[in-house]
């Protein structure tokens, strides 16, 4: 693995523990707001203002020349949708919702589903079991653990189930580098090169992105937008993890005990 993967200390990982909580506090503010008849571009704007209000700034915007602030990706969307005025949520939709901030010079990265009114039961067992897959992942991390422990622990809740597992996008190391290494596979790449032992002061994302159908991806002619090639649902959800002593840390914990849904009270 080529690149090195930094250590925080402890002044850097107070600015971790800063910005990833305000990326989970902008996701609890725009919590509300998401329901049918909204549209993404109205969720991005909300974002956008509450971040830069607070004086921080998002990170997708302009970032390699994404145009929007947040990441919104509807149904057969794996990641990387693009917020758009004419894209209204309407029932039956899932949505990713993907909040990166910087604040003070550091990244906080953070992504939870959300259910459009009543969704079907396949939908809703997709965005179950891909919650359920990144917790298995975060739970094998610890100072001394193998990174490959978490894609293994990812691909063993997918496979139960029979769901494709996204192999073309990965979680992250992250600090004031949005994406640095190391590369965290959400599947068993059986390949020592990916594979390293966990230190104490890591920063990284756990970010599984989990299909019904086939793992496959394409992205459409904006760039960006990367769909299932079979048009079948994707689920994502996305936590920037410290690895600490005896386990990890979740620097984006929702304030609000909003991790999965349904948000009581939103
Ligand atoms: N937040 C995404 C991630 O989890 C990256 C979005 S990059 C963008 O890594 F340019 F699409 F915004
Ligand atoms: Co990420
Ligand atoms: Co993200």
């Amino acid at each position: 693995m080529g690149r090195k993967v930094t250590v925080k200390n402890n002044v850097e990982l107070n600015k971790m523990r800063i910005a990833g909580r305000f990326a989970a506090e902008v996701m609890d503010y725009v919590t509300p707001f998401i329901k049918a008849g909204v549209s993404t571009l109205e969720i991005d704007k909300l974002c956008h203002d509450y971040i830069v209000k607070h004086g921080h700034i998002p990170a997708p915007l302009n970032y390699k020349g994404f145009p929007k602030s947040v990441c919104t990706s509807i149904n057969e969307v794996v990641c990387h949708g693009i917020p758009d005025a004419k894209r209204l949520l309407k029932d039956g939709d899932i949505m990713n919702l993907d909040i990166t901030v910087i604040v003070d010079g550091y990244h906080g990265d953070h992504s939870r589903m959300f259910l459009i009114g009543q969704v079907s039961d396949e939908a809703r067992k997709l965005v179950d079991v891909t919650y359920e897959a990144m917790m298995a992942g975060i739970k094998t991390v610890k100072s001394g653990s193998y990174l490959s422990d978490i894609g293994k622990a990812i691909e063993a809740v997918a496979r139960k189930h029979g769901y494709g597992i996204v192999e073309d996008f990965c979680g992250h190391g992250i600090g004031r580098i949005f994406h640095e290494d190391p590369q965290v596979l959400h599947y068993d790449a059986g390949d020592s090169r990916f594979d390293m032992r966990l230190k104490k002061g890591m920063t990284f994302t756990i970010e599984p992105m989990i299909n019904i159908g086939s793992p496959g991806t394409e992205v459409l002619d904006d760039g960006w937008t990367a769909v299932t090639v079979d048009g079948k649902l994707s689920a994502q959800f996305e936590h920037t993890i410290a690895v600490t002593d005896n386990g990890y840390e979740i620097l984006t914990k929702s304030p609000k005990g909003w991790h999965k849904p349904p948000y009581s009270g939103a």
